[in-house]
């Protein structure tokens, strides 16, 4: 995916154009504030894209002076057409801040630099990437370059400079022009960490001392001592700790420093991870276990920013090379299905919220992405032969007050908030390289209303439906007319396109909390049922049965809630636990895989028992603290080899009461650490103490990469550590 990221400057095309007609404010101020004024306009005329000239009609000589610090909003591209840029020394600590020439960039060079002080920025294309000719004192640090032709850093007579922590991840350089660095002439140019780390860079310096794909270090190395094993969560089923460290050649770990072996022998997602001081092995039979290996990597070296392979680059501190104390692991999954589902029904949380959740989930080896599409409260999803499914399903008129009791409700319209089709494939795609497999649900016979809102001739009070989604929570009683074969027709024609989105190996069908009062008076549906022999409360199960046999032709197994149980399920169906363990059991006696998900244990929009937390509805009767969800084992109560049908667990997030992405982080974690622990390693580590200790380390890398936690919080031992909520 291209990454249309970050920014600088400048004046647009147009405006130069329209120079000799100079309206008075457009040329007021500095070189730096008529930029910024230009980027503003850009963002409010909606071209997010700005340019800098040739040259800079206010000043004598043509160059761009900046005097202060610009900051690119997100998503605006730069076409940098001068080829100087000044900036001067000393005036600003960061002149330029998310600097990038974006693919767009059309220059030779992204900045010609006379003295300056950089910070934080990512300078793409051109084919020079930075010059910093004749300059006294310049500090350059922070600085990344990608997709740079040429020379990635020109460093021509200057004195007294310091470079450092800088990254180049130069790709498509023409041959003859592979330096990421060359300096000349120059007095006192202190260069330190200059990593190139795509194969077949070339570092080159004017004393010789730099070597090929190695860390630049000018002046003397810091030693590398041994260091002990940070928090690894979910811990490892194994691992030994062996004497020294590894220096990566990079502040993040890719996939570039990492020797793979394929080992056909070893079961799905398991790794066996090697680092010693020469470097780091790893093995596995399937690209889902080297992604592990990966996320245990970043957990052993403390990188700050992670994935930026997967489109995330928070443009904060690039960091120093990760330090790695060697180590050998072997480590493999107890379950193969470890999961988070999120309603986006009740509240929408939109793209980059879920993007967090699954870098998140990735890193706790959670693999399952149950997304709950579609509900009473909301259709979530574009479908193309009904566009009114989002035109009346994605708008609610108004919502409950939080946290009110009672029937008290806000006029605020919600929406329209959905996902398009576009949107649906960027998420699958993203999931994908991060090692998730995306489970859509779509809802029904129940829990439609979102969607008979759009369709109220698919309900069985036919049209006289009102044309709005349900707005309080609880079950609708208005659900699919299923003695009307339309209805199960446009059921049909949106699964078809729900699978051509989706291409994983099961779709969520719903099925939960599906009244019955309108089918026994609905006159198609009783007919429908007297047709089939059976009473008309039993109409789930024809519903079920269908679906599964017009979803297995189309190579997707169904999975349901355990409501689906009530009626003999079909080959190939898979039941989902939640009221309680006994919808396992019971698909153990029909031989079907299920998943465990009690809501006793598995529900984390419940509260996690912290009397102090004002962010959760507290209900004392329905506490999911994080000592039971450690204490949780899906297995229990399960006879013989009857754990062969057990495909693992998941931590739910009904959003009733979950409004937005920091609400989601704080009920999500530290508990879904808890749950992570006991899918993937399972009983072979089950001290709560020895957690919650590594925990504390764990949570605060976790605020560090921006997730809102909630405090550690220990119901019995009243252990309690953590910030505030933001
Ligand atoms: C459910 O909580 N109704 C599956
Ligand atoms: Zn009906």
């Amino acid at each position: 995916m291209k990454m249309k990221m970050f920014f600088l400057a400048l004046f647009t095309a147009s405006v130069a154009a329209a120079m000799p007609s100079r309206s008075p404010t457009e040329f007021e101020g500095s070189a730096s504030q008529r930029i910024e004024k230009a980027i503003a306009g850009a963002v409010a005329d909606g071209t997010r894209r700005v340019t800098i000239p040739q040259r800079d009609p206010l000043s004598a000589d043509g160059v761009w002076r900046l005097d202060r610090a610009i900051v690119l909003p997100s998503g605006v591209s730069l076409i940098l057409e001068s080829p100087v840029l000044e900036l001067k020394a000393g005036v600003a600590d960061d002149v330029i801040r998310n600097a990038s020439c974006g693919a767009d960039c059309e220059s030779d060079k992204a900045f010609e630099v006379l003295g300056v002080r950089f910070k934080k920025a990512v300078l793409r294309g051109g084919r020079t990437g930075l010059n910093i000719g004749n300059a006294d004192g310049y500090v350059v640090s922070n600085l990344e370059f990608q997709d740079v032709a040429g020379c990635a850093v020109v460093v021509d007579k200057t004195k007294n400079g310091k470079i450092s922590n800088m990254m180049v991840a130069a790709s498509g350089q023409p041959s003859g022009s592979p330096c990421v660095l060359v300096t000349k002439e120059n007095e006192s140019v202190k260069v330190e960490y200059i990593i190139a780390y795509a194969k077949g860079d070339v570092v080159k310096d004017c004393s010789g001392k730099a070597k090929i794909g190695e860390i630049v270090n000018l002046h003397e190395s810091p030693a590398l001592e041994d260091r002990p094993v940070p928090a690894l969560v979910p811990a490892p089923r194994s691992i030994r700790k062996t004497p020294g460290a590894y220096r990566a050649p990079a502040p993040y770990v890719t996939r570039d420093w990492i020797e793979f072996e394929r080992d056909p022998t070893m079961r799905a997602e398991a790794y066996r991870l090697s680092v010693t001081t020469g470097g780091v092995k790893v093995a596995a039979s399937d690209v889902r276990g080297e992604l592990h290996a990966m996320a245990t990597l970043r957990q052993l070296g403390e990188e700050k920013t992670f994935y930026r392979n997967c489109d995330f680059y928070t443009g904060g501190d690039i960091g120093r090379p990760l330090v790695i104390p060697c180590c050998e692991i072997e480590d493999h999954p107890r379950y193969p299905w470890r999961g988070i589902l999120i309603d986006e029904g009740r509240h929408f949380f939109g793209k980059e919220t879920i993007k967090h959740v699954l870098r998140q989930m990735s890193a706790h080896k959670l693999n399952v992405l149950h997304w709950h599409l579609t509900e009473d409260q909301g259709w979530r999803i574009e479908i193309d032969a009904y566009p009114d499914l989002i035109k009346y399903g994605a708008v609610r008129p108004c919502s409950p007050v939080h946290f009110a009791r009672g029937d008290e409700f806000n006029g605020d319209v919600y929406g329209p908030f959905y996902y398009t089709k576009d949107d649906i494939r960027e998420i699958v795609a993203y999931a994908d390289a991060l090692g998730i497999e995306v489970v859509p649900e779509i809802e029904f016979p129940g829990h439609i209303r979102a969607a008979l809102a759009a369709y109220p001739e698919f309900s069985c009070a036919g049209e006289k439906l009102p044309r709005v989604p349900r707005c309080t929570w609880g079950i609708e009683s208005d659900v699919l007319c299923v003695g009307n074969e339309e209805a199960l027709k446009f059921v049909e024609k949106v699964l078809d396109e729900v699978v051509g989105l989706f291409p994983g190996e099961f779709v969520h069908i719903g099925g939960d909390e599906c009244p019955t009062a309108r089918w026994k008076k609905c006159p198609k549906c009783r007919a429908k049922a007297q047709s089939l022999g059976i009473k008309p409360e039993k109409l789930q199960g024809y519903v079920t049965a269908r679906f599964a046999e017009y979803l297995g032709k189309k190579g997707k197994k169904i999975i349901g809630w355990d409501e689906i149980l009530e009626c003999d399920i079909p080959e190939g169906a898979r039941v989902m636990s939640w009221r309680g363990r006994n919808g396992g059991l019971k698909a153990v006696k029909q031989r079907r895989p299920f998943v465990m998900c009690p809501s006793s244990h598995c529900y984390f929009n419940r509260t996690d028992g912290n009397p102090e937390d004002p962010f959760t509805p507290r209900n004392t009767h329905q506490v999911v603290s994080l000592e039971k969800v450690y204490s949780f084992d899906p297995a229990r109560g399960l006879e013989g080899d009857a754990e062969k049908y057990l495909l693992g667990s998941q931590a739910c997030f009904w959003s009733e009461v979950i409004w937005n992405r920091y609400d989601l982080d704080w009920r999500m974690w530290p508990r879904s650490c808890a749950l992570a622990e006991v899918l993937w390693t399972g009983s072979t580590k089950k001290d709560f103490g020895e957690f919650v200790e590594r925990l504390q380390q764990h949570r605060r890398r976790l605020v560090m990469q921006g997730v809102n936690a909630a405090p550690i919080y220990c119901e019995n031992t009243n252990i309690k550590i953590g910030g505030a909520k933001k």
